[in-house]
């Protein structure tokens, strides 16, 4: 094992819990945290810790002095955040500015997870020299977290810009995936928008960039990483059904530009330019086909799965397979 010291909020998240397993695999010495919800019993190295408090978080940081922060947590639904922007903002906000003080204290590389949602989408694709002009109060506090982090750190940092990301939570509630299997099991009505367009990611895939990142001083600042291909939310679902054998009338075409009421204003499209990082790190940008491969049907959705998909084999033979 690496004597690295690495510390990793937000690691029963869905991005955290596959950067987990990448510097798991790369042998560093890893220290993971979360709120509430331990990933499994299992996993006895994982420690709680709230955000909001501030003393404690500082005391534990200080105890381990480690060599790395990596900030995953967040509250990173829209929704939820609007429904107490104040509270979200305690996280996703004033916790980032807290993690990227302490890691100047320390002399700790530190590297906070941010958002596409910063864009109000009208051009594209985005570099990450352009000016940013959020929608929502999401995006607000993400852009709000950069500037704190940009100002309380001065080198040795990287703030890494995402888009929507596919992967495999370990609560099996956040990725598109799971949201739509979730649906179909509660005979919910699956509605998504064919004019919101997208270059989502894979957890495994950016977990792979972050790691990266980690081991390269040299490379600090703002950068912006996604998948390879643009696709709409309606079409996205649809590959994903394709994937799990599921018939394509499970979910219904919607139209965001009808729909503002309710969901509130967001991007209808948010595109990335992937240079100048990736010309820089060996990780490369996956297509929707590639992430789609890594999609795992949660095991507590198995055996439901077997009995109900229209064509189960086209999952389960290729997964046995792996
Ligand atoms: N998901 C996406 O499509 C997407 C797209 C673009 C950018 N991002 C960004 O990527 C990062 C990771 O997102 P994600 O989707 O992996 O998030 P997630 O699945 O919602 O996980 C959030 C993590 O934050 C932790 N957390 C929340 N409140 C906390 C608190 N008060 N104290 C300590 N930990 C707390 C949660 O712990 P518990 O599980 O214990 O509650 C969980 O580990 C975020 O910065 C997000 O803004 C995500």
């Amino acid at each position: 094992m690496r004597t690295v010291k690495v510390v990793l909020l937000g690691a029963s998240g869905l991005l955290g819990w596959s950067i987990y397993q990448e510097l798991k695999r790369r042998g560093y010495k890893t220290y993971p945290y979360f709120r509430q919800s331990k990933p499994d019993v299992s996993f006895a190295e994982f420690r709680a810790l709230n955000l909001s408090e501030d003393s404690k978080v500082t005391r534990e940081l200080l105890d381990l002095w480690p060599d790395a922060i990596i900030n995953c947590a967040a509250i990173s639904s829209p929704d939820t955040v609007n429904l107490d922007p104040f509270t979200a903002k305690m996280i996703n906000v004033d916790a980032a500015e807290r993690l990227a003080e302490i890691s100047s204290h320390l002399g700790a590389r530190f590297i906070h997870v941010s958002s596409d949602m910063v864009f109000e989408g009208r051009q594209q694709p985005y570099r990450s020299t352009d000016v940013p002009n959020p929608l929502s109060e999401y995006g607000l506090q993400k852009l709000e977290s950069e500037k704190k982090v940009l100002s309380a750190i001065g080198e040795n940092f990287v703030i890494l810009r995402i888009t929507l990301i596919n992967g495999n939570s370990p609560k099996a509630n956040r990725s598109p995936h799971e949201r739509i299997l979730q649906s179909i099991r509660n005979k919910s009505t699956i509605n998504l928008f064919d004019d919101e367009f997208r270059q989502p990611c894979s957890a495994d895939n950016v977990a792979s960039v972050v790691v990266e990142l980690l081991e390269r001083p040299n490379l600090n600042g703002l950068f912006h990483w996604a998948g390879s291909e643009v696709i709409t939310r309606y079409e996205l679902g649809l590959r994903i059904l394709e994937r799990f054998g599921f018939s394509s009338n499970f979910i219904t075409k919607s139209s965001l530009s009808d729909s503002f009421k309710k969901v509130g204003r967001r991007p209808a499209k948010l595109t990335f330019e992937l240079s100048p990082l990736a010309g820089k790190i060996k990780t490369k940008p996956e297509s929707v086909a590639e992430q789609l491969e890594g999609l795992k049907v949660p095991n507590s959705l198995y055996k439901w799965y077997r009995e109900s998909a229209t064509d189960p084999s086209k999952y389960v033979l290729r997964h046995l397979k792996c």
